[in-house]
């Protein structure tokens, strides 16, 4: 991340936005309410948010994130654009009486440590209505294999750096989110060999149900 400490810069949500708003446009046409965990610096709010003008983009990050996304909420002055919560997956806040249609996260889940991605699905279940829908955007392994060279590299990377954090095996969180009654609904291959999966909201999980449908799975 770059950028003057009022306005931080990420130049990976310069190049991934575009490719990201195409799969939202096609799930949230009827979404009124998104919201957004770990937004960052909140380019990719201030961006979605003016692309997808007939919903309300609710961002949220740790509470050190907040000025940096408010300094992008407040520049764009955008009239769907909420003011940021406060939100850590660790205590997930209360945040509204009605339920969000829809949950967004990119490049949250290689970074937070498993409790937390435990813990951020928990919360999914508390926020989301039903039918809603979860978009995770970011890196996964696939039967225990990395999909290409960088993300092993990005992997030992993230690694050196917080040895709690690392790449994901897709099928892991697959179990926490039908845990939480989701039903995965696509897998997108994404640039840079990411990818956003999309599930959505299915009831309280039963076992023997029929597989999700996926158009792009990696191998
Ligand atoms: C690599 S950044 C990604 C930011 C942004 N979504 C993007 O794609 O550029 C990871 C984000 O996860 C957030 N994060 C890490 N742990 C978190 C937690 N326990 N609860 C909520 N957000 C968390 C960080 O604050 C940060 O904003």
């Amino acid at each position: 991340m770059t950028g003057s400490p009022d306005k931080p810069f990420s130049p990976a949500c310069e190049r991934n936005r575009g490719p990201i708003l195409e799969v939202l446009r096609g799930y949230l046409g009827n979404a009124r309410r998104v919201l957004e965990v770990g937004s960052g610096t909140g380019q990719h709010a201030v961006h979605f948010a003016a692309s997808m003008p007939w919903l309300a983009w609710q961002a949220s990050d740790r509470v050190e994130n907040l000025p940096g996304i408010r300094a992008w909420l407040d520049g764009a002055a955008l009239p769907n654009t909420p003011a940021p919560l406060a939100l850590d997956v660790d205590r997930w806040p209360a945040l509204a009486v009605e339920p969000f249609d829809a949950v967004f996260s990119a490049n949250t889940l290689h970074i937070m440590a498993w409790p937390q991605v435990q813990a951020f699905f928990a919360g999914i279940g508390t926020v989301l209505a039903p039918a809603g829908l979860l978009v995770v955007y970011g890196p996964f392994n696939y039967a225990g294999a990395y999909s290409s060279e960088s993300n092993r590299a990005f992997d030992a990377w993230l690694r050196s750096r917080d040895p709690a954090s690392g790449i994901r095996d897709f099928e892991a969180v697959d179990a926490l989110a039908r845990g939480m009654g989701l039903r995965l609904q696509d897998d997108v291959a994404m640039p840079a060999n990411n990818r956003c999966l999309v599930w959505r909201q299915r009831g309280i999980a039963t076992t023997g149900s029929s597989p999700a449908s996926s158009s792009k799975r990696a191998p």
